[in-house]
């Protein structure tokens, strides 16, 4: 099959992240619905049998070995096995269901990085070149720093949210290995926990004192301890940096690369799709790892505890093809690039805000873009665009 532009690029990026995973997601295309790849465990590429298993916590947990809670509990303590996926999942997901709807995180986004944005307009327009992959960092930086409340000395400073994303993008590099395996060396988890002190420093201030409107603040009133909420900030910290910034200036390079930015130019209101697309064929996080905590059928197959499951969701969600702004919602994928179940993505409603705002900015300018330079991140965790530099045609 001929790769067009944007297939070739988005394939290079994953290629320079890990030089294994394009092997690892083309070879999912066979794992459909699951198969078993001696020394990595049982691969699963189709979007519906992913999402049975993601939905049954009976037979699969994220605790095991394989799983990214087996990872976080040497790092952070014995507990998370009851916050990650214990009876306290349970109770933390109820109690932060309601810490980001669509409209708080939309305005969240608006207060925190509008004016941010605007200035990317306003620089664009002005002929400037801006680099996408850096401003999707200093964007989520900002609003990490703000839901986490942390001090920020020179708040109209970028350097300073780039530090915040470097600190979250080197918490989860020493995860980097674990494809193979989650057991952690000692001096990785003596490292994690070192960056974590460092990054949770101000949360117990802000659980204590913060207003019910900021998320430290509605933590404590909706009845969350300390300790669950520092948990929840070091995972808001990973799981929404990296991932939201790929996602942001990926589908700003798909969007030029499929000359989709014209059709959204004319018809703005397409936004919701273009962040849908962008979201699919990006798939941030190319894969999820759970192990078998019970023996289980699936797909006809026997699947014993103990082993691991690998699902490849960028597999599963590319498999209906490119970027394609007119394409359908797919029931069957849904939104797997959030994963499903239980351990749906709490931020998804922060990310899809964060992809609005910027789409809006750049449409904001009335013209179209061009990419002026592109460099794709090396081994990094969350396959992404190192430098994306675009200006106006
Ligand atoms: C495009 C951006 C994002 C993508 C693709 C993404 C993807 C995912 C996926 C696939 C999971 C499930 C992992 C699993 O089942 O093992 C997840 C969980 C999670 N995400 Fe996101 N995420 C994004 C942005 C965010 C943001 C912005 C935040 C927070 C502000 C966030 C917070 C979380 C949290 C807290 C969890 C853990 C939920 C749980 O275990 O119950 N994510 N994310």
């Amino acid at each position: 099959m001929a790769l067009d532009l944007a297939q070739r690029h988005e394939l290079r990026l994953l290629a320079a992240s890990r030089p294994a995973l394009p092997v690892l997601l083309t070879l999912g295309r066979f794992a459909r619905p699951i198969r078993r790849m001696p020394g990595l465990g049982w691969l699963v590429a189709d979007p519906v049998t992913a999402r049975r298993i993601l939905n049954d916590p009976e037979h699969f947990t994220l605790l095991g070995e394989g799983g990214v809670g087996h990872l976080w509990a040497q790092v952070l303590g014995d507990w998370v096995y009851d916050a990650f996926d214990g009876a306290g999942h349970h109770t933390l997901r109820t109690k932060a269901r309601e810490l980001f709807t669509e409209d708080n995180a939309a305005a969240l986004v608006a207060r925190v990085a509008g004016p941010r944005l605007d200035q990317c307009t306003a620089a664009l327009a002005a002929g400037e070149t801006v680099d996408i992959a850096d401003l999707g960092r200093v964007v989520v930086g900002r609003i990490v720093a703000d839901l986490l409340g942390l001090h920020v000395a020179a708040p109209d400073d970028d350097a300073a949210y780039r530090d915040i994303f470097e600190t979250g993008e080197r918490l989860a590099a020493l995860a980097l290995g674990s494809t193979a395996s989650t057991h952690l060396p000692e001096a990785t988890v003596a490292a994690a926990r070192t960056i974590v002190a460092q990054m949770t420093g101000g949360v117990a201030a802000a659980w204590r004192d913060a207003p019910a409107d900021r998320l430290l603040g509605r933590c404590r009133e909706l009845g969350l301890g300390l300790r669950e909420t520092e948990g929840l900030a070091v995972l808001l910290m990973v799981a929404g940096t990296e991932t939201a910034a790929s996602a942001m200036a990926r589908t700003v390079a798909l969007l030029h690369d499929t000359a989709s930015q014209q059709r959204l130019r004319a018809e703005p209101h397409r936004i919701a799709d273009a962040v849908r697309e962008g979201l699919r064929v990006t798939t941030p996080a190319p894969v999820i790892g759970r192990s078998v905590s019970a023996d289980v059928q699936v797909a006809g197959r026997r699947l014993r505890a103990g082993e691991r499951v690998l699902m490849l969701t960028y597999t599963a969600n590319n498999a209906p093809g490119g970027f394609d702004l007119d394409r359908e919602y797919l029931p069957d994928n849904r939104q797997l690039w959030f994963g499903a179940g239980r351990h749906l993505c709490l931020g998804a409603p922060v990310a899809r805000a964060e992809l609005t705002a910027l789409l809006r900015a750049l449409l904001a300018t009335g013209r179209p873009w061009r990419i002026v330079e592109r460099r794709y991140g090396r081994r990094v965790l969350i396959p992404t665009y190192a430098r994306l530099r675009i200006a106006l045609s």
